[in-house]
Protein backbone atom coordinates (compact mmCIF):
# COMPACT_ATOMS: atom_id res chain seq x y z
CA UNK A 1 0.00 0.00 0.00
CA UNK A 2 0.89 3.32 -1.08
CA UNK A 3 0.03 6.72 1.03
CA UNK A 4 0.50 9.93 -0.94
CA UNK A 5 -0.98 13.56 -0.42
CA UNK A 6 -4.33 14.15 -3.09
CA UNK A 7 -3.84 15.70 -6.41
CA UNK A 8 -7.01 17.05 -7.99
CA UNK A 9 -7.75 14.49 -10.32
CA UNK A 10 -8.23 12.00 -6.89
CA UNK A 11 -11.24 13.97 -6.40
CA UNK A 12 -14.06 12.56 -7.95
CA UNK A 13 -12.67 9.00 -6.13
CA UNK A 14 -12.57 11.03 -2.66
CA UNK A 15 -16.31 11.94 -2.68
CA UNK A 16 -17.38 8.53 -4.07
CA UNK A 17 -15.65 6.33 -1.83
CA UNK A 18 -16.39 9.25 1.47
CA UNK A 19 -20.23 8.64 -0.18
CA UNK A 20 -20.01 5.04 0.39
CA UNK A 21 -18.00 4.37 3.30
CA UNK A 22 -20.85 6.80 5.53
CA UNK A 23 -24.02 5.30 3.53
CA UNK A 24 -24.99 3.17 6.55
CA UNK A 25 -23.30 4.76 9.13
CA UNK A 26 -25.92 5.33 12.00
CA UNK A 27 -24.26 8.29 13.05
CA UNK A 28 -23.32 9.82 9.83
CA UNK A 29 -25.04 13.72 8.39
CA UNK A 30 -24.57 11.99 5.10
CA UNK A 31 -22.34 15.68 4.16
CA UNK A 32 -19.09 14.27 4.83
CA UNK A 33 -18.02 14.20 1.44
CA UNK A 34 -19.36 17.56 0.74
CA UNK A 35 -17.18 18.96 4.27
CA UNK A 36 -14.61 17.44 2.29
CA UNK A 37 -14.88 19.81 -0.69
CA UNK A 38 -15.97 22.89 1.59
CA UNK A 39 -12.56 22.42 3.66
CA UNK A 40 -10.60 21.69 -0.09
CA UNK A 41 -12.25 25.26 -1.71
CA UNK A 42 -11.60 26.78 1.47
CA UNK A 43 -7.91 26.20 1.27
CA UNK A 44 -7.97 24.39 4.79
CA UNK A 45 -7.54 20.59 3.70
CA UNK A 46 -3.78 20.82 5.57
CA UNK A 47 -3.10 17.22 5.16
CA UNK A 48 -5.25 15.32 2.65
CA UNK A 49 -4.19 12.10 1.89
CA UNK A 50 -5.29 8.94 -0.07
CA UNK A 51 -4.27 5.27 0.18
CA UNK A 52 -3.39 3.51 -2.68
CA UNK A 53 -3.49 -0.22 -3.54
CA UNK A 54 -3.14 -2.11 -6.61
CA UNK A 55 -3.28 1.47 -8.53
CA UNK A 56 -7.04 2.36 -7.08
CA UNK A 57 -7.44 4.38 -4.08
CA UNK A 58 -8.78 2.71 -1.27
CA UNK A 59 -8.86 5.40 1.41
CA UNK A 60 -8.97 9.12 2.18
CA UNK A 61 -8.04 10.94 5.18
CA UNK A 62 -8.37 14.60 6.18
CA UNK A 63 -7.12 16.80 8.42
CA UNK A 64 -8.43 20.37 8.71
CA UNK A 65 -7.25 23.35 11.19
CA UNK A 66 -9.34 23.59 14.38
CA UNK A 67 -9.91 26.58 16.76
CA UNK A 68 -9.65 26.20 20.80
CA UNK A 69 -11.11 29.08 22.46
CA UNK A 70 -8.46 30.66 24.62
CA UNK A 71 -5.08 31.10 23.00
CA UNK A 72 -4.27 27.05 21.52
CA UNK A 73 -3.06 27.73 18.25
CA UNK A 74 -2.05 24.63 15.84
CA UNK A 75 -4.62 22.02 16.47
CA UNK A 76 -5.94 20.45 13.99
CA UNK A 77 -8.94 18.06 13.61
CA UNK A 78 -8.84 14.68 12.14
CA UNK A 79 -11.83 13.21 9.48
CA UNK A 80 -13.36 12.70 7.70
CA UNK A 81 -11.79 9.09 7.56
CA UNK A 82 -13.31 6.85 4.74
CA UNK A 83 -12.21 3.12 3.01
CA UNK A 84 -14.27 1.70 0.79
CA UNK A 85 -16.67 -0.75 2.70
CA UNK A 86 -15.44 -4.00 0.82
CA UNK A 87 -12.01 -2.66 1.89
CA UNK A 88 -12.45 -2.31 5.71
CA UNK A 89 -10.64 -3.36 8.73
CA UNK A 90 -7.74 -4.34 6.65
CA UNK A 91 -5.34 -1.75 8.30
CA UNK A 92 -6.01 1.17 5.38
CA UNK A 93 -7.66 3.24 7.80
CA UNK A 94 -5.27 3.35 10.78
CA UNK A 95 -2.19 3.27 8.23
CA UNK A 96 -3.72 6.44 6.84
CA UNK A 97 -4.42 8.18 10.26
CA UNK A 98 -0.85 7.42 11.57
CA UNK A 99 0.63 9.15 8.31
CA UNK A 100 -1.33 11.89 8.51
CA UNK A 101 -0.67 12.58 12.31
CA UNK A 102 3.11 11.74 11.56
CA UNK A 103 2.88 14.94 8.80
CA UNK A 104 0.69 17.30 11.47
CA UNK A 105 3.78 16.47 13.53
CA UNK A 106 6.35 17.85 10.68
CA UNK A 107 4.33 20.47 10.44
CA UNK A 108 4.80 21.22 14.01
CA UNK A 109 1.05 21.11 14.92
CA UNK A 110 0.44 21.04 18.67
CA UNK A 111 -2.36 18.46 18.62
CA UNK A 112 -5.08 16.51 16.58
CA UNK A 113 -8.61 16.38 17.66
CA UNK A 114 -11.62 13.54 16.65
CA UNK A 115 -14.69 13.11 17.21
CA UNK A 116 -15.72 9.32 16.83
CA UNK A 117 -15.66 5.77 18.19
CA UNK A 118 -13.26 5.94 21.39
CA UNK A 119 -12.27 2.43 20.53
CA UNK A 120 -10.76 3.16 17.41
CA UNK A 121 -9.11 6.16 18.05
CA UNK A 122 -7.58 5.26 21.28
CA UNK A 123 -5.11 3.25 19.71
CA UNK A 124 -3.22 6.26 18.19
CA UNK A 125 -2.89 8.10 21.77
CA UNK A 126 -5.99 9.74 21.50
CA UNK A 127 -8.04 10.19 24.58
CA UNK A 128 -10.73 12.18 26.17
CA UNK A 129 -10.37 15.54 28.30
CA UNK A 130 -13.29 16.74 30.22
CA UNK A 131 -10.54 20.24 29.96
CA UNK A 132 -11.27 20.16 26.22
CA UNK A 133 -15.18 20.28 25.08
CA UNK A 134 -16.68 20.11 21.74
CA UNK A 135 -20.49 21.41 22.20
CA UNK A 136 -22.31 18.68 24.09
CA UNK A 137 -21.07 15.85 22.59
CA UNK A 138 -20.85 13.09 24.82
CA UNK A 139 -16.84 13.44 26.27
CA UNK A 140 -15.74 9.92 25.97
CA UNK A 141 -16.47 10.68 21.74
CA UNK A 142 -14.75 13.62 21.68
CA UNK A 143 -11.06 12.47 22.23
CA UNK A 144 -7.67 15.10 21.85
CA UNK A 145 -4.31 14.07 21.00
CA UNK A 146 -1.58 16.44 22.07
CA UNK A 147 1.85 16.61 20.19
CA UNK A 148 3.32 18.77 22.52
CA UNK A 149 3.41 19.51 26.89
CA UNK A 150 0.74 21.29 26.94
CA UNK A 151 -2.78 20.19 27.25
CA UNK A 152 -5.29 22.98 25.85
CA UNK A 153 -8.70 23.51 27.68
CA UNK A 154 -11.76 25.05 26.26
CA UNK A 155 -14.15 24.57 23.12
CA UNK A 156 -13.36 23.23 20.54
CA UNK A 157 -14.72 24.87 16.93
CA UNK A 158 -13.96 23.04 13.67
CA UNK A 159 -13.51 25.02 10.07
CA UNK A 160 -16.65 26.36 8.96
CA UNK A 161 -16.28 23.95 5.68
CA UNK A 162 -17.93 21.34 8.67
CA UNK A 163 -21.60 23.24 8.00
CA UNK A 164 -21.51 22.17 4.78
CA UNK A 165 -24.43 20.20 3.30
C1 LIG B 1 -13.65 3.66 10.52
C2 LIG B 1 -12.73 3.32 9.35
C3 LIG B 1 -12.07 4.58 8.82
C4 LIG B 1 -11.64 2.37 9.91
O1 LIG B 1 -10.74 2.03 8.88
P1 LIG B 1 -10.46 0.49 8.56
O2 LIG B 1 -9.37 0.45 7.55
O3 LIG B 1 -11.74 -0.17 8.23
O4 LIG B 1 -9.99 -0.07 10.00
P2 LIG B 1 -8.57 -0.64 10.37
O5 LIG B 1 -8.31 -1.87 9.59
O6 LIG B 1 -7.57 0.44 10.35
O7 LIG B 1 -8.80 -1.02 11.89
C5 LIG B 1 -9.55 -2.16 12.20
C6 LIG B 1 -9.82 -2.12 13.66
O8 LIG B 1 -10.64 -1.01 13.95
C7 LIG B 1 -11.84 -1.45 14.53
N1 LIG B 1 -12.88 -0.56 14.02
C8 LIG B 1 -13.15 -0.25 12.75
N2 LIG B 1 -14.19 0.61 12.72
C9 LIG B 1 -14.54 0.82 14.00
C10 LIG B 1 -15.54 1.60 14.63
N3 LIG B 1 -16.40 2.34 13.93
N4 LIG B 1 -15.60 1.59 15.96
C11 LIG B 1 -14.75 0.86 16.69
N5 LIG B 1 -13.78 0.10 16.15
C12 LIG B 1 -13.69 0.08 14.83
C13 LIG B 1 -12.01 -2.87 14.10
O9 LIG B 1 -12.80 -3.58 15.00
C14 LIG B 1 -10.57 -3.34 14.12
O10 LIG B 1 -10.19 -3.56 15.48
P3 LIG B 1 -8.98 -4.52 15.88
O11 LIG B 1 -7.73 -3.95 15.25
O12 LIG B 1 -8.94 -4.45 17.36
O13 LIG B 1 -9.34 -5.85 15.30
C15 LIG B 1 -13.49 2.59 8.19
O14 LIG B 1 -14.02 1.39 8.69
C16 LIG B 1 -14.59 3.40 7.55
O15 LIG B 1 -14.39 4.05 6.52
N6 LIG B 1 -15.81 3.36 8.13
C17 LIG B 1 -16.96 4.08 7.60
C18 LIG B 1 -16.80 5.58 7.74
C19 LIG B 1 -16.48 5.97 9.18
O16 LIG B 1 -17.09 5.50 10.13
N7 LIG B 1 -15.47 6.88 9.35
C20 LIG B 1 -15.03 7.33 10.66
C21 LIG B 1 -16.00 8.26 11.27
S1 LIG B 1 -15.46 8.75 12.88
Amino acid sequence: MQIRLECPEDTDTIRSLTTAAFKDMLHSSQTEAAIIEALRKAGVLTVSLVAIMDGEIVGHVAFSPVKVSGTAKGWYGLGPVSIWPNQQRKGIGQALIRDGLDRLRRLNAQGCVVLGAPAYYSRFGFMSDPELRYGDVPPEYFQRLVFTAIAPKGEVAFHAGFDAT
